[in-house]
């Protein structure tokens, strides 16, 4: 049974956790805001915080009625703690506590881990609109800066959602934590975020687009395994930022796919059909096919290494804690406990690649991973999809999982995109084949010219199949100027 929560508007911070009755949250939060803003003023989007961006603020948290659309400046932007519906009589669904009641508060034992996972997740948040801070001078249209702007407002949502925990459950130690959220900074020498794919740079669009479908998947998939948690308030709130989170990956996947469709286009106009011809194709003002495949190479597997390693102890301990489960947990069909159960696990072992049995509790790493996977491959086939309805004979694909990679059995394997294996020197000869090179970022980099005119999008990438919120094609989604 769903029981529909009113969100308090009238606070400063709107909510609907009954933050009014809550006086000593509300404070905390209200002393952690001034912090925030600084924060977004100094290390968020840069430029265009005078400027008016339509922008879609969650005012409740049912089907309906979730999103307001509206013309907002982004310091503006009523960032507040939602949390979906309580689900009367929730049991915890995993672990040595399975079946009994979920927690509303945190319970003694389990406190560190879940105080550790509350602040792993809340850093990735700041982290990727550091990370995404100088794009909006190179938007390529309105309409794309507007998502960029969207998704940037929503992670920053993302991490009050997780300072709401910290504050409201962890005392004095939570509200430090919630402080260290706002110093430590991506890419940062002394204090960097606490994840390596979120110290990398988001130099351009397509590495955008690239990191909300591979990234923020992976963000999507610790969500849904957090959701699962008996803690009751986390699962709440990871529930309800999944709905957000499904704008920032549709933002990805359809990004990538106008790139494609793009590229396409122009093909077929100069009747260019081989996809390798990238001098040619380049001129047209289009990314070639071969370089959209190298970027889906380095995105997909930096995104893999945010799975940490296939076996571990970590893993299993939360979720026999039951503070975190596996993807989808209520609908798996076995005991929840994995106690005696197995998981096929890959590994690098004497310069090849095999596959055995491990015990299923140590191998969840491996599982939500191999979850991921099958998400991401679902992308894959709306891309090639496109490429087909242009008859150009070429497919992109996801690499081996054992390619690229820094954690975890494959981090000192040299294996192709295939899954070869190779040895250094022939890595290093090919290794411009598999990644995108200086060469290619910079072709890239000197297609980001900004395009301000409503309706209008940069050579590189088509507009968008519908508008946000059905509006028509030449809406003025931000205004620039008239700020
Ligand atoms: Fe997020
Ligand atoms: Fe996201």
């Amino acid at each position: 049974m769903l029981d529909n929560i009113k969100v308090e508007y009238d606070t400063m911070i709107p909510n609907n956790v009954g933050l009014s009755s809550d006086k000593k949250v509300l404070k905390a939060l209200e002393r952690w805001h001034p912090g925030y803003i600084n924060w977004w003023k100094d290390l968020g989007p840069v430029g265009f915080q005078e400027s008016l961006v339509y922008l879609r603020t969650a005012i409740s948290v049912d089907r309906e009625g979730w999103a307001k659309f509206d013309y907002v400046k982004m310091p503006d932007y009523r960032w507040g703690i939602l949390l979906a519906p309580e689900k009367q009589g929730r049991t915890i669904p995993c672990g040595e506590h399975f079946g009994e009641p979920a927690w509303q508060e945190v319970p003694g034992e389990y406190r560190s881990m879940l105080r550790r996972l509350i602040v792993i997740q809340g850093d990735t948040e700041p982290a990727s609109i550091e990370q995404q801070r100088h794009l909006g001078k190179t938007a390529p249209s309105l309409y794309d800066m507007r998502n960029l702007f969207q998704v940037n407002v929503e992670e920053g949502r993302h991490l009050w959602a997780m300072v709401y925990l910290l504050q409201k459950y962890f005392g004095s130690d939570g509200r430090e934590e919630a402080n260290e959220l706002l110093k430590r900074q991506s890419g940062s020498e002394d204090a960097p975020r606490m994840l390596g794919a979120f110290n990398e740079v988001t130099p351009d669009w397509l590495s955008f687009f690239m990191f909300t479908s591979f990234t923020d998947r992976d963000g999507k998939m610790q969500l849904e395994a957090l959701a699962q948690s008996g803690f009751d308030p986390l699962s709440r709130t990871c529930r309800f930022m999944l709905t957000e989170e499904a704008h920032h990956m549709f933002v990805g996947e359809n990004g990538v796919r106008r790139v494609i469709k793009k590229t396409c286009e122009e093909m077929v106009k100069a009747g260019i059909s081989d996809p390798f011809e990238i001098e040619k194709i380049r001129k047209l003002g289009v990314i070639d096919l071969p370089t959209i495949q190298k970027k889906i190479n380095l995105h997909f597997t930096l995104s893999l290494d945010l799975f940490g390693s296939e076996i571990s102890t970590n893993a299993a301990n939360a979720f026999t804690a039951g503070v975190k489960g596996r993807f989808w947990e209520t609908k798996i069909k076995d005991d929840h406990q994995l106690q005696n159960d197995t998981y096929p696990i890959l590994e690098f072992e004497n310069n090849y690649i095999i596959k055995k049995d491990a015990p299923a509790l140590l191998a969840l790493n491996m599982r939500l991973r191999d979850d991921y996977i099958k998400d991401s491959s679902v992308g894959i086939k709306r891309w090639n999809r496109t490429i087909e309805s242009f008859n150009i004979d070429f497919k992109v694909k996801l690499p081996h999982e054992g390619f690229n990679r820094s954690i975890g059995t494959f981090a000192n394997a040299f294996i192709d995109p295939h899954g070869n294996i190779l040895n250094s020197k022939t890595w290093d000869q090919n290794v411009n084949n598999f990644l995108p090179s200086d060469d290619d970022n910079k072709f890239i980099e000197s297609l980001m010219v900004p395009e301000h005119e409503p309706g209008k999008y940069a050579s590189w990438i088509a507009a968008p199949d519908q508008g946000i919120d059905n509006k028509s094609g030449d809406f003025e989604y931000v205004k620039v100027h008239d700020a």
